[in-house]
């Protein structure tokens, strides 16, 4: 008997040993110390011991019993901390591992400059107004004092559509739908591409935006016109910024005029202005002896070239990336 329990007991510690399983351990529990476990079916041969044997056997007993409760326990132990380790192993988030990049977007230079645009006019109390690309020649011409023989059409060629439409060639033809469907007092300023029939190189693109300017009132005179521009420049480009009106001709405004910025020691020529024609407000109903206005246009291009020192206007269409990474 004696033989049986150190046998129970070696092969019970090697079981313990061997399993890594919680619920397998608890089995082993069962199966050596239970209740019908392997330790009380060999006690119950006790009855047959003679008696000076039993004691001996007796304590045997309590000892190999405790040994494998304490290999139990130990086990057991052992596997939980395991299971804990291995649980905290799997739900660890690694913060040295490489992210999921998502590069942020940016606005475009071009409209980085419309935005920049519309928020000084419309500070100013201007509204934001647009017309279609594909214009009828009334509206982009005729409407702006442009009649068909004009020599100022040779600076706009464009290209023509089937049944006499044409993609506009600036955004002055606004002008001519907003006040055909408002009265003035009219402040606005209108942004949108614009097409010309243009050779492409570093300063010129068949495709292009502008942003026009227009205020109708009754006694709008040129210093207003000159105060609003050099008010706007000044905010565009910087405070100090020297501004020149030179006298140039547009057939939509009398008298006109070129307004140059001085930028890096020279005159650079950014947009054209002048008061409305009499013959412009005329076409629109409204009567040259009661209301006048003033009126300007520039390229966007222009004027995000000239901010960004940009060499050439292409780079602005071809969505290179290591180049619209810097703005
Ligand atoms: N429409 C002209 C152009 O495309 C620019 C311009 C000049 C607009 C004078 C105006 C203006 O409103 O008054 O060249």
């Amino acid at each position: 008997m004696q033989e049986q329990l150190k046998e129970l007991n070696q092969v019970a510690v090697n079981a313990i040993a061997s399993t890594d399983n919680l619920d397998e351990l608890d089995k082993l529990r069962v199966k050596y110390l239970g209740k019908k476990g392997e330790l009380s079916q060999i006690l119950r041969g006790m009855g047959k011991l003679a008696a000076q044997e039993r004691p001996a056997v007796g304590s045997q007993a309590n000892v190999v019993k405790e040994e494998v409760q304490q290999n139990l326990e130990q086990r057991k132990q052992a596997l939980q901390q395991a299971k804990i380790a291995a649980q905290i192993e799997a739900e660890t988030l690694d913060v040295t591992m490489p992210g999921v990049n998502r590069p942020l977007g940016r606005v475009h230079p071009l409209n980085g400059v419309v935005d920049r645009v519309l928020d000084i006019f419309v500070g100013l109390g201007y509204t934001v107004a647009t017309g279609p690309q594909i214009e009828t020649d009334y509206y982009n011409f005729e409407a702006l004092n442009t009649p068909k023989d004009h020599p100022a059409r040779d600076m706009q060629d464009t290209f023509y559509l089937p049944g006499g439409n044409l993609l506009r060639t600036h955004t002055s033809s606004v002008q001519i739908r907003y006040m055909e469907n408002n009265e003035p007092p009219i402040r606005i300023i209108a942004p949108g591409r614009v097409y010309r029939r243009d050779t492409v190189d570093a300063t010129h693109s068949a495709v292009f935006n502008q942003v026009e300017i227009l205020a109708i009132d009754q006694g709008l005179k040129f210093t207003d016109l000159k105060g609003t521009i050099k008010e706007f420049l000044q905010r565009m480009f910087g405070d100090e910024l020297p501004v020149q009106f030179r006298t140039s001709y547009f057939p939509f405004t009398e008298p006109s005029a070129e307004v140059d910025v001085q930028w890096k020691g020279k005159w650079l020529e950014v947009m054209g202005c002048g008061m409305v024609d009499p013959n412009v407000l005329k076409a629109v109903g409204y009567d040259p002896e009661i209301y006048t206005g003033f009126a300007a246009g520039f390229g966007v291009e222009r004027f995000a070239m000239v901010l960004h020192q940009i060499d050439d206007i292409r780079r602005l269409y071809n969505s290179d990336l290591r180049f619209l990474n810097q703005f």
